[in-house]
């Protein structure tokens, strides 16, 4: 069987070769736990530790001190946002914005039933938070200010640097969910102001189960309480047996990330929507078209449903631009927030573009949207599934 043009890199990406080959010695002979110092095997499974460490620091301006290792951007999140609310005496208040992942809201939500107050701030529809309305919103009981940096549906990618200058001068601290944007996008902690920041490995080509969490170390430094106890791991902020062939590989993977990358997609991103748009000219782009990340694209298809085009694309694989299934008939929360009425969302697609994309698979995957269009189109738009 051919597998299916990959077109869900936002996902999650395949490991890079490089990144499984750094990590190999690390499932075999070096097999050391980073904590044994007293024999080779755990100093050389230390070394590969703190090596990746510094590499993954030096990606965000950051001293390798300040990374701390999870499980992946969903715990780093939660270790931030339940950690700072613990560390406060009493209860705060938490800004956040509507398109945020479920791992921010939640978890605010989280908090709210712990009788935080949470202000979730709207967007304007290409998907852009104001960091006015940021600023308008600090209180003087505001704990935290957590936007993502770019987001995971429509790629969107918020005013960083603007919203940091604000909370510094407020003295909030300022949480950054860079899961879609750490190793594709700049990034600088000391020159966005950003005291904590979530990233992931497996959305760069590294491993599923590793991510880190960057906590400010220096003046003023920050505080949050731990929230899994045990070896006091990670300068007592995260314990648990370091996993080293995950570490050495979220290393690697940060390592080959390459800035050259983004023209490449630019390009790659730029024929999939002009080919889309000349077979099915009535589509309409999803998100920003100047703030916008180089892999995504998220596409309304009015009038078709994307779940049944989905269905009918079998040599591509991508993702509905709204959770809809069975048991969810609801549109998803970021295209509600940009304001999308519910037909529209639920005929928008998701395309995430990655670094092994070749110009001759968005060819491919250009003519099969545009054949299934035109099949789709043919038939009386009484075959056409319009969710309201
Ligand atoms: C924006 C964003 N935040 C958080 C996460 C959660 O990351 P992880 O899968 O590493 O827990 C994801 C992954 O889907 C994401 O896209």
């Amino acid at each position: 069987m051919i597998k299916p043009i990959y077109l869900d890199n936002q996902a999650t990406t395949p490991v890079d070769s490089r990144v499984k080959d750094a990590m190999i010695p690390y499932l075999s002979d070096q097999f050391g736990n980073a904590s044994s110092i007293h024999h080779s095997f755990g100093r050389h499974a230390k070394e590969a530790v703190e090596n990746s460490r510094k590499i993954l620091a030096n990606e965000i301006n950051a001293r390798p001190k300040e990374i701390v290792f999870t499980s992946g951007a969903t715990e780093s999140i939660n270790l931030a946002i339940r950690g700072i609310c613990e560390q406060n005496s009493g209860i705060g208040h938490i800004i956040t914005q509507a398109t945020e992942h479920k791992a921010v809201l939640d978890t605010c939500d989280a908090m709210a039933k712990k009788g935080w107050d949470i202000t979730i701030l709207p967007v304007y529809t290409d998907g852009r938070v104001d960091p006015s309305h940021v600023k308008n919103a600090i209180r003087d009981n505001t704990a935290l200010v957590a936007i993502m940096h770019a987001n995971n549906e429509i790629g969107t990618i918020q005013p960083i640097a603007e919203i940091g200058s604000i909370c510094r001068n407020s003295r909030a601290t300022f949480l950054v969910d860079a899961s879609q944007s750490y190793g594709k996008l700049p990034i600088d902690v000391e020159t966005m102001q950003i005291d904590f920041l979530a990233a992931t490995a497996h959305k760069i080509y590294g491993p599923k189960g590793i991510g880190l969490l960057y906590v400010k170390g220096k003046s003023p430094k920050l505080k949050m309480t731990t929230q899994i106890t045990g070896g006091g791991h990670e300068y007592g902020l995260r314990s648990g047996t370091l996993p080293v062939h995950q570490i050495v590989g979220f290393g690697k993977a940060i390592e080959i990330c390459n800035t050259m990358e983004n023209e490449k997609m630019a390009i790659l991103q730029k024929m999939l929507i002009d080919g889309i748009v000349t077979a099915h000219p009535d589509v309409q782009l999803n998100g920003s078209q100047e703030y916008r990340l180089g892999n995504n694209i998220n596409i309304s298809f009015p009038g078709l449903d994307a779940e049944t085009l989905i269905i009918k694309m079998k040599g591509i694989a991508c993702s509905t631009g709204s959770a809809c299934s069975t048991t969810n008939l609801e549109p998803s929360h970021v295209l509600k927030a940009i304001a999308l009425n519910n037909e529209i969302a639920h005929s928008s697609i998701r395309f995430s573009l990655g670094r092994f994309n070749t110009k001759e698979e968005i060819l491919t995957a250009i003519e099969e949207i545009g054949c299934i269009l035109s099949e789709m189109k043919d038939k009386s738009p009484r075959n056409l599934l319009i969710l309201n």
